[in-house]
């Protein structure tokens, strides 16, 4: 393979967006609902004006940004509408050259919803289908502040379609209104049954969340970023190996740290703890991967090696087995 030319730290003068697309990677931290852009909504109701859409999805603060997420997964009324949703997600993950994505469900909202998760699973699962070239494994997610009962309901689900295509469970929503540990034994059936677990952690709440994750067994942690406070389990989770799936706008925009030069990123990864980046909810977000890509090398001074281990660290903390994925994903890099 020919070199590419470098400049004086290193980089290649390869454009960093076209560096960025070229990484085989994977999005491991990536709600479908969550990616619903506004045309798409349209698409599935056309009675909405863009100027309705923008209204409610206009929001400030981790509350407000939860509420403009369930108004879009409201409106998400059919099977239908989750397999259009998931199309326009893959169309848009094939062009940013994402080769896998483990995409998560808000199985708990359809059930709040009095929607049923199977049919709704089956058609985004059938959707995927029609991409052979990108793997997609689903996270079905249950919220913490629902409760355990319908957490219950949401994970036998989730242990039913493991065969078709579910690789893990986890729990999101509101961490201050559902501690990780109401659902230690949950995850544990979940982990007998063969299914990853994650856990969203210490987005908004201090490290003690991001303990009872590990606690309860999760494998990695959605966000995790308040770890940075407690040395002691920055320890840990280097030496089990639990990586933070760091979603940089998603924290920015949620407030969950004031801006990008608060935000502990490069202190994370100076500390040696696992990494992989996601988008989180790129259309409540106005982001997509290459952009967080982008942002660790403009804003937290990630050369271009630091990029490709990043890239690399997504696909090696997947929970889909090695097995049943094409070597070709792991011809790394350009
Ligand atoms: N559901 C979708 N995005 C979320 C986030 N950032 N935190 C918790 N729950 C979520
Ligand atoms: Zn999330």
């Amino acid at each position: 393979m020919q070199s590419e030319p470098l400049d004086g730290n290193g980089n290649s003068e390869t454009n960093l967006q076209d560096f960025v697309r070229s990484l085989n990677k994977a999005e491991l931290h990536l709600h479908l609902e969550g990616s619903v852009q506004p045309e798409t909504l349209r698409e599935i109701d056309p009675s909405l004006s863009l100027d309705e859409i923008r209204e409610n999805l206009h929001y400030s603060g981790f509350a407000g940004f939860l509420k403009a997420y369930v108004w879009v997964t409201k409106k998400l009324n059919s099977p239908e509408a989750y397999a259009l949703a998931t199309r326009r997600l893959l169309l848009d993950l094939r062009r940013q050259n994402v080769r896998y994505a483990e995409i998560t469900l808000s199985a708990g909202v359809l059930l709040w919803k009095q929607q049923k998760i199977e049919p709704v699973l089956d058609a985004v699962i059938a959707e995927a289908g029609n991409f052979p070239d990108i793997r997609v494994g689903w996270i079905l997610d249950a919220i913490r502040q629902f409760g355990v009962e319908e957490a219950a309901r949401v994970f036998a689900i989730a242990r039913e379609c493991r065969e078709s295509g579910v690789v893990a469970i986890g729990i999101g929503g509101d961490e201050e209104r559902g501690p990780a540990e109401w659902f230690a034994q949950l995850y544990r059936n979940a982990h007998e049954a063969g299914l990853g677990l994650t856990c969203h952690a210490g987005e908004v709440c201090g490290s003690e969340s991001v303990w009872q994750a590990i606690r309860i067994g999760a494998r990695r942690i959605g966000h995790g970023i308040r770890a940075i406070d407690d040395p002691e389990l920055l320890e840990i989770l280097r030496e089990r190996d639990i990586p933070l799936e760091v979603c940089l706008s998603s924290n920015v925009r949620t407030g969950a740290v004031s801006s990008f030069e608060a935000h502990p990123f490069r202190r994370l990864w100076d500390a040696g703890v696992p990494l992989v980046l996601g988008t989180d909810d790129p259309a409540l977000f106005y982001t997509d991967l290459l952009h967080e890509y982008t942002l660790a090398a403009d804003v937290f001074g990630f050369a271009r090696n630091e990029l490709r281990k990043l890239a690399a660290n997504s696909l090696r903390y997947r929970f889909q087995s090695t097995a049943s994925l094409a070597n070709a994903l792991f011809e790394q890099q350009p």
